[in-house]
C-alpha cells in the first residue's frame, strides 16, 4: 500500500514537473533539447544525493529471466538511446533489468543541426520524433570516465550499443570496448551491434545489405565472448529477417534487436523547421508496436534465438504480449522519458501473473 503511494505520487510528480519545465523553456525556444538537457541536470543532482533511494522498487523474484549467461531481474530493459549516467541508473533503481549505453562511435561528434527532437502526437498517444544523428562523446571518454562502474547496479547486465561510418570502424570500436571490458572485470555484458540508425549517412547502409551484415558479424564475433545482438530497422523485410534470422540461428550467444525507430520525413508529421531541423527523423512510440509485434511472431515462429522487443512497448499489456509471442526481453525508450514509473508497474503485473 505505500508503495503504491510511493509510486502515485512519484509519478505524477514526473509527470507534472515535466510538462512544466517544458512549458516554461518552450516560451524562450521550441527546442525541445533544452528541456532535456535541464531535466537531465536535475536528475543528476538528485541522484548525488540520498534522495535518489525514493525511487528505489524491488523487483520481484519470479519475473527474472536467463538470456545467454546472463540473469535479467526483470525482462524489461532499457534500450539504447541515452549516455546520461544518473539516468541509466534512475531506470535501474525504479526496475529496469538492464539498461543499454546509447550508441558508441570511435570519435566524438556532435550530431545534427538542432532542432532535431521533438514530441508529436499520434492517434491521441505522445511519440518521439529525432534526428539526433548520434551525437557522441566517442570511446575514449567511456573508457577514460569508467562509465561501466558509474552504470553499474547490483550486477544487472549492462548492453553496449556499437555503432561505425564503415565496417572497419565497427571492428575498432568493439575491439576496444572488449579490451576495456576485459581490463575492469565486466562479466554482464552484452552488445548491440547498431545497423539502422536513420539519422547518419551510412547508418542504415547495413541493413541493406545482408551479406556485408554477415560477414562483419562473423568477424565481430571473433573479437568477444560476449553475447551480441544486432539491432535492424523496423522496416527490414521478410526476406532481409529470414537470411539474417538463418545466420544468427546457427551462431553461438546471438540474437537479435527489433528494432530502431521508423523512419519518416518531417513532411509526414506536418512539422515546422522551427521545431524540427532536419528534412526526416525516426519515430519513437506507441505507432511502433505492431510492426515489432508482427517481426518477433514472424521470428520466433521459425528461429530460436533470443530476441529483444524494442519499439512501441508503453505497458504491462504489450510488454506481456511481446513476451508470450517470442521475445526474451523487451527494450524501452519512449515510454521512459515520457513516464519511466511505469517499469514498477509493469514488473508487479509481470509477478502477479506467473
Ligand atoms: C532520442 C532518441 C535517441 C535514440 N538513440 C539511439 C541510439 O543511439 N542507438 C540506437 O540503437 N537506438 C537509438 N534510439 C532508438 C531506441 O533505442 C528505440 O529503438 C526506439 O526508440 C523504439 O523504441 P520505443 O518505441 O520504445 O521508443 C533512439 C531513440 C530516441 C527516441
Amino acid at each position: 500500500m505505500l508503495n503504491k503511494c510511493r509510486l502515485n505520487f512519484l509519478e505524477t510528480s514526473y509527470k507534472v514537473n515535466r510538462k512544466s519545465i517544458i512549458s516554461f523553456l518552450k516560451i524562450f525556444s521550441p527546442d525541445l533539447e533544452k528541456s532535456i538537457v535541464v531535466g537531465d541536470f536535475i536528475l543528476f543532482c538528485i541522484m548525488k544525493t540520498p534522495l535518489k533511494f525514493l525511487f528505489k522498487f524491488g523487483i520481484p523474484k519470479n519475473i527474472s529471466t536467463k538470456v545467454f549467461n546472463l540473469n535479467f531481474p526483470s525482462p524489461v530493459i532499457a534500450a539504447s538511446f541515452k549516455d546520461h549516467t544518473a539516468s541509466l541508473l534512475f531506470w535501474q533503481l525504479i526496475g529496469t533489468g538492464a539498461v543499454t549505453f546509447k550508441t558508441l562511435l570511435n570519435e566524438p561528434s556532435k550530431g545534427n543541426h538542432r532542432p532535431r527532437v521533438t514530441e508529436v502526437q499520434i492517434d491521441g498517444q505522445k511519440h518521439l520524433f529525432n534526428s539526433l544523428g548520434l551525437p557522441n562523446k566517442g570511446i575514449k571518454h567511456f573508457v577514460q570516465n569508467n562509465t561501466l562502474q558509474k552504470i553499474s547496479f547490483q550486477e544487472r547486465p549492462i548492453g553496449i550499443s556499437i555503432g561505425g561510418n564503415s565496417d572497419d570502424e565497427y571492428l575498432q570500436n568493439l575491439k576496444t570496448i572488449e579490451r576495456f571490458v576485459q581490463n575492469s572485470g565486466s562479466k554482464n555484458i552484452f552488445y548491440e551491434i547498431n545497423v539502422s540508425c536513420p539519422n547518419t549517412l551510412n547508418g542504415k547502409t547495413l541493413n541493406q545489405d545482408i551479406e556485408r551484415l554477415i560477414n562483419l558479424l562473423s568477424s565481430l564475433k571473433e573479437i568477444t565472448k560476449s553475447p551480441i545482438f544486432v539491432k535492424i530497422a523496423p522496416e527490414s523485410t521478410e526476406d532481409f529477417l529470414l537470411k539474417l534470422g538463418n545466420y544468427v540461428n546457427m551462431q553461438n550467444k546471438m540474437g537479435i534487436t527489433l528494432g530502431n525507430t521508423k523512419s519518416l520525413s518531417k513532411r509526414d508529421l506536418n512539422l515546422s523547421s522551427k521545431i524540427f531541423n532536419n528534412q526526416s527523423g525516426g519515430l519513437s512510440g506507441p505507432k511502433l508496436y505492431d510492426s515489432t509485434l508482427n517481426s518477433v511472431k514472424f521470428l520466433s515462429s521459425r528461429f530460436n534465438f533470443p530476441i529483444i522487443a524494442t519499439g512501441g512497448a508503453s505497458d504491462y499489456k504489450s510488454v506481456r504480449n511481446l513476451l508470450q509471442n517470442g521475445a526474451s526481453l523487451v527494450g524501452m525508450a519512449a515510454q521512459l522519458v515520457f513516464n519511466p514509473f511505469e517499469i514498477a508497474k509493469i514488473n508487479r503485473d509481470l509477478s502477479n501473473e506467473v
